[in-house]
């Protein structure tokens, strides 16, 4: 397996120079049994591919954001405990599980907010759960499956997002995001980005704006150079300015997406979200949360239940710069995400819909219909075994 994605064929290698875009951010290599990525950390300037094998090397590289974005962690996650589950050496099922468990809980500790990383752990472990009667080597299998398809989900769930959220804007529209909420952060398409995407392939000419997204800037690293990369035209900004955009007329929809999502509608996303929302509902910009299910986490009843992550004043005071920009023993303030209320979010766009207010029912709804789909899907699978 390369990084590079599979469906471009040589030829086109030797016409185009290859862009961010064409690099899988999530992908298991099969043959050496590694999870891949891209280390994100050294964009935009360089891109370096990694190849992780052991449980510490996938561990760091979440929590240290090698690998980031809800739905990138979750992939990764899950072909992360795929690779675990290979090397647990166990004669029957019992003490095959009590590994299993172990380093999945392992995992499941890097980064506390985005709950795509729980959410996939935990179908994994029902997979094992549910095959408590055959053999670790079969098990393994099955998991290996599994991961795989829910890395494959990812881009056609991303794509149905994008589908829905091109139907709220229009040609030419000026178009904000904040963070990175982009392919970078998903297997393909991203989920705020993913209408851009769509809406770019069939000649929108979105003009598009991207918060630089302090402290970690992946708006302005990432973000912007990626959508570049695709051709748009992009422009950067400080966090701080997005109001004064706003107030111009320049911003017709805002899309952004989320790592957890209260079952009241109240979202978490990167920190200063919830800043871009109290701007846009003061000067009538719609704002759009992009969210696949795996994000919405009915279990949470709102905001006030999702764990912040707080991360080391470093990222605040010393990255980026040649000398610190704070001086030595102040106090720094660094969450990851903050919780933008639900009252302030126009609609929460699904790969099965977009949710409006209220959210108990739209959630309601959107939930049904999943369901519905997925027995219908399993009936055609278990048509086509027969
Ligand atoms: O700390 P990060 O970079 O992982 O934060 C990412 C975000 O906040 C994204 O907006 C969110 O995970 C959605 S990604 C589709």
């Amino acid at each position: 397996m390369s990084a590079v994605r599979e469906d471009i064929l040589e030829n086109d290698r030797k016409e185009a120079p290859l862009t961010i875009l064409d690099y899988d951010t999530v992908d298991l290599d099969e043959k050496n049994h590694a999870l891949v990525i891209i280390d994100q950390t050294k964009l935009p300037n360089r891109i370096e591919i990694l190849s992780l094998t052991s449980q510490e090397e996938i561990w760091d590289a979440i929590y240290l954001l090698k690998v980031r974005g809800a739905p990138a962690i979750g992939v990764s996650a899950a072909i992360g405990i795929y690779l675990a589950a290979r090397s647990i050496r166990a004669d029957d099922f019992d003490d095959f599980y009590q590994q299993y468990k172990k380093a999945s809980d392992y995992l499941n500790s890097s980064r506390p907010t985005a709950v795509n990383l729980s959410w996939a752990l935990k179908r994994m472990e029902g997979v094992v759960l549910d095959h408590r009667d055959s053999t670790p080597p079969e098990i393994v299998e099955i998991l290996r499956k599994e991961a795989l398809k829910i890395r494959q989900e990812d881009i056609e769930v991303c794509r149905s997002i994008g589908r829905y959220g091109l139907s709220l804007v229009k040609p030419g529209d000026g178009l904000l995001t904040h963070c990175n909420a982009g392919q970078l952060a998903t297997v393909k398409y991203g989920t705020a980005t993913a209408p851009m995407y769509l809406g770019h392939e069939q000649g929108y000419g979105f003009k598009i704006y991207c918060d630089e997204t302090r402290p970690l800037l992946q708006g302005a690293r990432l973000t912007s150079f990626e959508l570049k990369s695709a051709g748009m035209d992009v422009t950067v900004l400080c966090d701080n300015m997005s109001a004064s955009l706003m107030r111009e007329g320049k911003i017709d929809a805002i899309f952004v997406g989320c790592d957890r999502v209260a079952a009241n509608g109240d979202t978490a996303n990167k920190i200063g979200t919830s800043m871009v929302a109290l701007a846009a509902k003061r000067y009538g910009v719609p704002f759009y949360v992009c969210a696949p299910t795996s994000t919405i986490d009915l279990g949470t009843e709102t905001g006030a239940g999702i764990v912040i992550e707080q991360r080391k004043p470093a990222e605040v005071t010393h990255m980026w710069y040649k000398e610190p920009m704070v001086a030595d023993g102040i106090k720094v303030y660094n969450p990851a995400f903050d919780v933008t209320d639900a009252d302030l979010i126009t609609g929460i766009v699904t790969e099965y819909g977009i949710a409006y207010p209220p959210y108990d029912r739209s959630f309601r709804e959107i939930f049904l219909k999943k369901e519905i789909r997925e027995k219908v899907e399993a009936i055609v699978d278990q048509l086509e075994t027969e």
